[in-house]
């Protein structure tokens, strides 16, 4: 099963071919810098960017595809594209264009939904079908974007379990508010990882571990942002670590920036291990998988390794790079298996997006 799938659920637009969980061609076309000096992702922006982009990375996509015989819409079976969850604006996008395509060219449309898409990252192979990780269910599966934080137990091909999520913030959205804090742009995991390979003690701080007690597998980070910020401000009659003059204009990576940087990242990393511990003796689960943007991550991925090993399991992450952030790849490899099982939109008019939905 030949199929086009398009992702716009936030801040990239991607489209890519897919057969079966091998990737034939994806593209994926960020808007990072678009958002950069608003600091977070702006939806109207984001919406205009997709729609200005989508029809160029749709034609970019098919000429990726290595096998000429394959570049055009008439050899694709079905069209796949995330409902949901995400940016209103932004997945409206996408599914426009895919009821218009399924319309147009009399293919079949599957929706799906992005977390799974997510999930299946550690499953995609590349054009030659590699790498090959058979599927050996039941699985313990930690998401960890700059949208989601949650642990679910993947029991069978879609067929999801959540047992923990974030309460509040994500891990990639508190690591994107404490590099925000230091003044270090945004989206900030990966400076955070990259001034955090530049200290000797990674964790001079020792912030607090958010919910390690909570005796579920449930997340919070707003209190760890927001105790890092008066930890910053030198609340409480402590010092300020620095002053908020200096956080603003802080353009040189000083060693006390690092040391805060690494120290942040360490407490959500550790408050990830300590929790997916738990998940693993809950569950009796030892073979993991851990996806979303924070596991481009080597810091996170050492520290799960570990832990798996630890329990004489295994974990798996997304099979290549550019599938831990968005991207189109992942919804077309769940697509192929819902066409399996014949899940395809009915009523394509009546598709709409679901901005805040749940496994
Ligand atoms: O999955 P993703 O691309 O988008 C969402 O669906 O949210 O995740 C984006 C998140 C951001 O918070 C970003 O800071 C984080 O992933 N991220 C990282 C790294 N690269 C991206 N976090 C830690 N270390 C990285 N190297
Ligand atoms: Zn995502």
């Amino acid at each position: 099963m030949r199929i086009l799938a398009i992702d716009t659920s936030c801040d990239e637009t991607s489209v890519a071919v897919t057969d079966g969980r091998k990737v034939l061609s994806n593209v994926i076309y960020s808007q990072v810098l678009l958002h950069k000096k608003w600091g977070g992702v702006v939806p109207s922006i984001a919406k205009r960017a997709h729609e200005e982009r989508i029809d160029f990375v749709i034609e970019e996509t098919f000429r990726k595809v290595g096998n000429k015989n394959l570049c055009s819409l008439h050899k694709i079976d079905a069209i796949a594209v995330t409902q949901g969850p995400g940016l209103a604006m932004a997945l409206e996008v996408g599914i426009k264009k895919a009821k218009e395509l399924a319309q147009k060219h009399h293919k079949k449309l599957i929706a799906v939904n992005h977390l799974e898409g997510h999930i299946y990252s550690a499953f995609v192979e590349n054009s030659k079908g590699n790498p090959k990780h058979e599927f050996k269910f039941p699985y313990l599966a930690l998401i960890v974007s700059g949208g989601h934080t949650e642990f679910v137990i993947f029991r069978d091909h879609l067929r999801y379990e959540i047992i923990g999520a974030t309460l509040d913030d994500a891990a990639g959205e508190a690591l994107d508010k404490a590099a925000k804090l230091l003044g270090l742009g945004y989206p900030g995991g990966s400076v955070l990882e990259r001034l955090a390979t530049q200290v000797d003690n990674i964790d001079e701080y020792n912030f607090p571990r958010p919910m390690l007690k909570s005796g579920d597998l449930n997340f919070s980070f707003s209190g760890l942002k927001t105790s890092f910020y008066y930890f910053l401000k030198g609340q409480d009659g402590k010092k300020a670590k620095i002053s908020e003059v200096k956080l603003e204009q802080n353009r040189v990576r000083t060693s006390e920036v690092r040391l805060l940087a690494s120290s942040f990242q360490e407490a959500v990393f550790d408050t990830l291990i300590k929790k997916t511990e738990m998940a693993i003796k809950l569950t009796t689960i030892n073979q993991l998988i851990v996806v979303g943007g924070v596991t481009a991550n080597l810091r996170l991925r050492k520290l799960m390794r570990n832990l798996a090993k630890k329990y004489q399991g295994k974990v798996l992450f997304p099979t290549y790079k550019y599938l831990s952030g968005d991207n189109a790849a992942m919804i077309g490899v769940v697509a192929g298996y819902k066409a399996d099982k014949k899940l395809f939109v009915e009523d394509i008019d009546k598709l709409d997006r679901i901005p805040r939905w749940s496994l």
